[in-house]
């Protein structure tokens, strides 16, 4: 018979060995499994004779129990080591300096927008949306522009479909606020709108708001005033407005508001190309058959609107002259932004 042992010796040495707990298992199947070696060891008893059996069982059953308490001790120290070495690796250092984190800056265009809108919400404005995918119903033909009208050709569209285009501006909020709702309404609605055109003055997206103000006895003095007051908020500073005759078919009537240059102070430069004057808006009174298609009484109701692009405001406020640093999102142009 084998020396029980020298086995149990080698067994110990095994278990001890071990680093990690699937060999420690690998090493209890080996010797105590069902086909272990310390296992047939008690099965080839019935060879010997009976006067052996009981002191080699003996010595047999005392190593196998001793090979146990080994195994199970050594598992309870890796399973330890195992805890404290994960403990260990996710312990998070609250004290170590962070990795460069540096903090973001706004947007210029969204720093002009918050401008915009703490004029108007100051106004008792609300602030709404639209989609920027719509239809040519709402883009167009709920304002006055019907199908074959050239004004649709002053639109250069982005079409997907023969229904289905990218905004072209955000008038088409003016018609899905009023359909929904009853009048009076006070709304600025910004986003973005889209128009195949690209050169140093225009991106095929831009951003714009609409303002629209439908009550009883809404003038385009009111607007006029409500325009100065915005543009002398918005830019911090005194200035002169003024507004030339415009078309637009969803205002009327409509102008082109200019206002006196924030570079020269009106006395002419490169910015305003000599003139003293820069062309910031579009706007109008709402005109009846807009307000009729949407179920508001034109006899009753009047109102103004308006269209601006923000990202012109941006340049003059922020003394920008490429339109295009604004979507290169260059991260040293974009630092610099740090006031509103
Ligand atoms: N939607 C016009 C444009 O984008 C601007 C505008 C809005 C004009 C509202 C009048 C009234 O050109």
């Amino acid at each position: 018979m084998v020396d029980v042992s020298k086995i149990l010796n080698e067994a110990l040495r095994e278990c001890n060995d071990c680093a990690d707990l699937d060999s420690l298992d690998q090493v209890r199947v080996k010797y105590l499994g069902k086909k272990g070696e310390i296992t047939s060891l008690l099965k080839q008893l019935g060879k010997l004779s009976p006067a052996e059996r009981p002191r080699v069982g003996n010595e047999i059953n005392t190593a196998k129990t001793q090979l146990l308490l080994s195994v199970e001790e050594h598992r309870k120290i890796l399973e330890k080591t195992f805890l404290d070495q994960s403990i260990a690796d996710e312990t998070i250092d609250v004290s170590l300096p962070g990795r460069g984190n540096s903090e973001g800056t706004i947007h210029p265009v969204n720093l002009a927008l918050a401008r915009i809108e703490e004029f108007f919400i100051g106004l008792g404005f609300d602030i709404g949306e639209g989609p920027e995918i719509e239809s040519s119903d709402y883009n167009f033909t709920h304002l006055n522009i019907p199908e074959h009208h050239p004004a649709r050709a002053m639109h250069d569209t982005f079409y997907f479909d023969d229904k289905l285009l990218l905004r072209t501006h955000t008038s088409p909020v003016q018609i899905r606020t009023m359909e929904k709702n009853k009048p009076p309404f006070k709304l600025i609605a910004p986003g973005k709108a889209y128009r195949c055109d690209s050169d140093l003055t225009h991106t095929p997206m831009f951003h714009q708001v609409e303002g629209f103000c439908v009550d009883k006895n809404v003038s385009f003095a009111d607007l006029r005033s409500v325009l100065l007051d915005f543009f002398q908020f918005f830019f911090d500073k005194e200035l002169e407005l003024r507004m030339r005759p415009s078309y637009f078919p969803f205002t009327e009537p409509s102008a082109e508001v200019d206002i006196s240059c924030v570079k020269c102070d009106g006395s002419g430069c490169r910015l305003c190309s000599h003139t003293g004057w820069i062309e910031v808006l579009g706007c109008g009174m709402v005109h009846p058959k807009v307000l009729s298609g949407v179920d508001v009484d034109p006899e009753n109701y009047t109102g103004w609107a308006f269209g601006l692009g923000i990202d012109r405001l941006a340049m003059l406020r922020y003394s920008i002259d490429d339109l295009r640093s604004f979507f290169e999102n260059d991260i040293r142009f974009l630092e610099q932004f740090i006031r509103n």
